[in-house]
């Protein structure tokens, strides 16, 4: 059992890293002052292969295998979160059940410029009364000749500032009970009656164009269902197990970067005569975040390659997202710790990754909801 990564692996680790540090670290507490959506950052990204990682070369695809996308996440991630989970949803909740679920029509139409990178896609399932009990969604899809009328919100959207199109949930039959009757549509931003609400003014993450998205009588073509009618519930959750592979892959990067800049500062600054990296409440805080953080890597690779070798894996991404989102979060707290006052202001990166982290442990799925369904997995058959 090898649990390092291979050559190819690695030279892809050192390439994103450098491309990373170089490229878009430079623009990461800009984009965050701001809010800004990173559209430079997100180009060189695309070109780099990274808004369609896994998706097939014949569909604009880079092809790899699902360890190389954690491996471009974590470290985008490292240096700059906001773009880590744009990357991941562009990935993983738009073109993925596009390339699992489309026709050859969708996959030419909405998977190829999208995971090239040409377009921005986004996810829409959650709305203000549907959050962990996605099943409870109301906006409705009704069939009329040859189109969908589609009529409702959808709030908190990653990338919805910046997308070109979205696939979204809707209630095809709302005889049939919770989680019942829901179908999938790829829906177009120029389509009549779309139209973006508010955007969020948020703690962390702010420059991942999170926004509000109505739809009022928006007609969308009848080929634009994608997968079977009243299927989207369970699309919606098998589109999610991947991205919370992706989500986990994020907070390992915001704990790994909040890890490497606590151990830097710690050699650097002096109290009591010598670096406090040499005081031993420091260094055990270095010990434990760097245990955790590895811990999570493991734990993120191994569903990785559940993705890449099972039909089902959802108690490994479960677990994964579970666990690296709370390590980010200790892992930051203990990052603003060793640097002290410094930790606590802008001009410091580490309150970055503290307020970044914080997310991780909610969206794709709460702390909560993980246990759920690790819990309903282990307890089943
Ligand atoms: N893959 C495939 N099918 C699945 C599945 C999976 N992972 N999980 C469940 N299903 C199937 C079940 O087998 C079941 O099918 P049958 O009816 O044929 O038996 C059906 O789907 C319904 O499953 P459950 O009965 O388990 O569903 P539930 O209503 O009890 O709730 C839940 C499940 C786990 C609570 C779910 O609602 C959930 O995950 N909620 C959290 C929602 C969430 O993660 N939202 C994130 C929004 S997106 C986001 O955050 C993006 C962003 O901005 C970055």
């Amino acid at each position: 059992m090898n649990l390092e990564l291979d050559e190819e692996h690695q030279m892809l680790r050192e390439n994103i890293r450098r491309f990373a540090e170089e490229e878009i670290e430079p623009k990461a507490a800009h984009y965050d002052r701001t809010r800004e959506f990173p559209y430079e950052s997100v180009k060189k990204c695309a070109e780099l292969g990274l808004m369609g990682v896994m998706a097939d070369p014949n569909y604009g695809g880079a092809g790899l295998d699902s360890l190389s996308y954690v491996v471009a996440i974590e470290e985008i991630s490292k240096v700059d979160a906001s773009l880590g989970v744009i990357l991941s949803v562009n990935n993983s909740l738009f073109c993925h059940p596009i390339e699992k679920y489309g026709t050859e029509d969708q996959k030419r139409k909405y998977l190829a410029p999208f995971a090239a990178g040409r377009k921005i896609g986004a996810y829409c399932l959650t709305e203000a009364n549907a959050g962990s009990d996605a099943g409870s969604i109301r906006t409705s899809a009704v069939l009329q000749g040859d189109r969908w009328i589609l009529n409702g919100a959808k709030v908190f959207v990653t990338n919805g500032i910046a997308a070109d199109a979205v696939v979204l949930y809707a209630k095809t039959d709302p005889a049939a009970g919770s989680a019942k009757g829901i179908s999938t549509f790829i829906i177009e931003r120029t389509f009549p009656g779309y139209s973006l609400g508010k955007p969020e003014t948020k703690m962390g993450i702010t420059s991942s164009g999170s926004v509000e998205i109505v739809l009022e009588n928006c007609p969308v073509p009848k080929e634009n269902l994608l997968g079977g009618e009243g299927q989207g519930f369970k699309i919606a959750l098998q589109t999610l197990d991947g991205g919370r592979i992706g989500i986990a892959a994020q907070a390992l990067g915001i704990a790994q970067g909040a890890l490497d800049k606590a151990v830097r500062y710690s050699k650097e600054r002096v109290q009591f005569g010598k670096p406090i990296s040499e005081q031993q409440a420091i260094q055990w805080m270095l010990a434990d975040m760097a245990t955790e953080t590895d811990a999570a890597r493991l734990m993120t690779y191994r569903a990785a390659y559940a993705k890449d070798n099972k039909e089902r894996y959802t108690l490994e991404a479960s677990m994964a997202k579970l666990f690296a989102s709370e390590v980010a979060n200790r892992v930051a707290y203990k990052a603003i710790q060793v640097f002290g006052g410094y930790g606590y202001i802008a001009e410091y990166p580490v309150e970055r990754y503290y307020r970044d982290a914080r997310i991780t442990e909610i969206y794709e799925g709460t702390s909560e909801i993980q246990r759920m369904v690790i819990a309903a997995n282990i307890l089943k058959g």
